[in-house]
């Protein structure tokens, strides 16, 4: 598996494990929960995705079973999770209405909340979920500095962000901010065309793709033409019409980091065949076209 470097001595697998799904799944034991992190570490894939707020508030604590389990996980492994979301749920009973929370007060918070549900004891990245239109600059960018200085986070970035969001924040902080995770897939490709990718290119920032099977939608009846496209293709290599999906997304020059969120554990054990697959420039248009409905212009 390959990494990228962020700094000197913090690097992402190339292929990220996302939990977001991971409540949804019948079996939460911290042994299955293990299975899944050790299925990902056999091909190479190190880094974890989560978010403060997946299923419902649980994914973390979820997770944590298998630190509290095996402590000596912790160092094998890269964790990112998220903040600045909010829903009413019962571990947050004080939330009546949907919103986003950038404060000082609930980053710091969410932080030590984080890191106690997974019992461990720093993050390597924290994300601030999405834009939050009543963000306060200066206050929501000292407190990255702030978190990054205590030790707790190794490094910050955002997710959903646009770069006019994210300059704002940048201009008040110290501490760079080193990545931006957002949509990508065959079938949500329109930062390929918007300036998103560029911009986070432009910045130095690493691209990160949640739903890169766009949640499984490209094994839809809807998208039964592209999904044969990517069988035709993977019978090649011998891979699945997925990993030839997720392939398509690795081939991008920017460097785009997927993050896979499947639950199936024979699934996971095969998300590294996606680097067998070999795509040059006209396969990445084909599929991109068949995607899209149609050629470029
Ligand atoms: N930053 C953000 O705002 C944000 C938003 C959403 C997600 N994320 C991150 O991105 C991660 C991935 O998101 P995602 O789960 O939507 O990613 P995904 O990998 O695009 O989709 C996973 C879904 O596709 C299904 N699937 C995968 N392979 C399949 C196949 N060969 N045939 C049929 N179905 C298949 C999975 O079902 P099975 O489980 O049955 O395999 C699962 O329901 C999340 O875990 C989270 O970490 C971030």
């Amino acid at each position: 598996m390959t990494r990228i470097d962020l700094t000197e001595d913090l690097s992402f697998s190339r292929l990220i494990y996302g939990m977001w799904r991971l409540a949804d799944d019948a079996d939460t034991s911290a042994d299955h929960v293990r299975a899944k992190m050790d299925a990902c570490l056999e091909q190479g894939i190190t880094t974890f995705d989560q978010a403060d707020i997946y299923g419902g508030f649980q994914c973390e604590d979820v997770m944590g079973g298998a630190f509290k389990a095996d402590p000596s996980l912790r160092d094998k492994v890269e964790i990112i999770t998220k903040c600045g979301i909010l829903f009413p749920a019962d571990k947050v009973p004080d939330v009546r209405v949907k919103h986003y929370n950038t404060s000082r007060a609930h980053i710091l918070k969410s932080v030590d909340n984080s890191l106690k549900a997974m019992s461990i004891d720093y993050l390597d990245m924290l994300l601030i979920h999405r834009p939050d239109p009543f963000m306060d600059f200066n206050e929501t960018g000292a407190a990255l500095d702030e978190v990054v200085q205590s030790g707790k986070v190794r490094a910050v970035g955002v997710s959903n962000f646009k770069i006019s969001d994210w300059s704002a924040l940048q201009m008040t902080m110290d501490t760079k901010l080193m990545a931006n995770q957002i949509e990508i897939s065959l079938l949500e490709s329109s930062s390929f065309r918007n300036g998103d990718l560029v911009d986070i290119a432009a910045d130095n920032m690493l691209p990160m793709a949640w739903s890169p099977l766009a949640g499984g939608g490209l094994f839809t009846d809807k998208h039964k033409a592209l999904f044969d496209k990517l069988k035709v293709i993977g019978a090649q290599y011998d891979v699945d019409a997925s990993a030839v999906a997720i392939a398509w997304i690795l081939a991008h020059p920017s460097n785009i980091l997927p993050v896979l969120g499947t639950n199936n554990l024979e699934r996971i054990r095969s998300l590294g065949d996606a680097l067998k697959v070999e795509m040059d420039r006209q396969t990445w248009y084909e599929l991109y076209e068949s995607a899209n409905g149609h050629e470029v212009p």
